[in-house]
């Protein structure tokens, strides 16, 4: 039972979180998973998370997804909160489809080094040296760089938004380097690229995958295009996280090495259980292929955020609305493709 005395406790413990502090204490005898459906059902809430979430997060979420997943239940949803678990340019991009929603965020500080590549001021400046271009970002950039593009697109969608644009239309594609090159192999256009990559994607190593496959003849590799080319060279199977999921889903194979951010293995195993999945190796010794990032947001800071409605995401209502109109243009593409 609530004490008067509790109040001020909580209130404080609200502003401590408001400004930053998400080692507010939490309970440890508190049941996470039961609090955060109580609070899911108080506050008329639902809880998206990303596939590089920790396990114990996808396991208390109502819709696991990749970004285009993501950002079709954020637009869909009922809820008067979302209580978005994964990084800043997914729940902003959640904001800027249900404005009148509340968008919370475990840790405002989860981000993005993709997303970070592409500051606003110095991709203005690159526009402007390339005129006549129309401009295709991937989701993983800020809401400025969004409300700054003709079209926005995911790595489900990619290629059906490039061939979305007559042949002979010239096209900027940013921040991803890796999945911009992909693209153009796969396409055959010739875009101008913009020089970003994803810290996880990029520290696979290909001559360790090429010694694993050695080592498991049978094992299919398995890349999220956000791989280096030579690492995309050796994959059976390139596809976003929901189209690898799906792949080792219905694939004859029992043996998978992962050259994505490890997170994605605990569904993959889930929905396969007899099956061995491999995550790729980084060209060092460390555990890399976690993204920092994702991994920011803890099953407490999630019970937190909800609890405290903070910290929430916002975006500028004039960039907001510029921003939709490309996400807008997004969803049309992929709704008429099926996806
Ligand atoms: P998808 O979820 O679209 O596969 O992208 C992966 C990713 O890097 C998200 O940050
Ligand atoms: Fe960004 Fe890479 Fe982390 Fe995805 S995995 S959120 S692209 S840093």
């Amino acid at each position: 039972m609530e004490t008067l005395l509790a109040e001020p406790l909580e209130e404080a413990k609200r502003e401590l979180f408001r400004n930053g502090f998400l080692d507010v204490e939490v309970d440890p005898t508190l049941d996470l998973f039961a609090e955060i459906n109580k609070l899911k059902k108080e506050k008329n809430a639902v809880v998206l998370a990303h596939y590089y979430q920790e396990p114990d997060i996808q396991d208390v979420a109502d819709f696991i997804g990749d970004s285009l997943g993501l950002s079709q239940q954020a637009a869909k949803t009922s809820a008067d909160m979302i209580a978005f678990a994964g990084v800043h340019f997914m729940a902003e991009t959640a904001k800027i489809l249900s404005p009148q929603k509340k968008v919370v965020l475990p840790d405002l500080k989860a981000g993005c080094s993709l997303a970070d590549s592409c500051p606003s001021d110095l991709f203005d400046h690159f526009k402007s040296r390339h005129p006549g271009h129309v401009v295709i970002m991937y989701v993983n950039c800020s809401a400025e760089i969004k409300a700054m593009s003709d079209i926005i697109c995911t790595s489900s969608n990619a290629q059906k938004v490039i061939e979305s644009v007559p042949a002979d239309q010239k096209i900027i594609f940013g921040p991803d380097k890796n999945l911009g090159k992909y693209l153009i192999r796969k396409t055959g256009r010739n875009m101008v690229l913009w020089e970003g990559a994803c810290i996880v994607h990029e520290i696979f190593s290909a001559e360790k995958i090429m010694k694993l496959k050695n080592r498991h003849p049978n094992a299919k590799v398995i890349a999220h295009p956000e791989c280096e080319t030579q690492v995309l060279e050796l994959a059976d199977f390139i596809a976003s996280t929901t189209g690898l999921l799906k792949y080792t889903i219905n694939d004859g194979a029992t043996e998978f090495i992962v050259a994505t951010e490890a997170g994605i293995i605990h569904q993959m195993q889930k929905s396969s259980p007899q099956k061995t999945f491999i995550p790729a190796p980084p060209d060092n010794s460390c555990a890399c292929n976690d993204c920092p990032f994702m991994k920011l947001n803890t099953l407490e800071k999630l019970y937190l955020s909800m609890k405290y409605e903070l910290p929430e995401v916002s975006v500028p209502e004039d960039i907001r609305l510029k921003a939709k109109k490309s996400i807008d243009r997004m969803m049309e593409i992929s709704a008429q493709a099926g996806l």
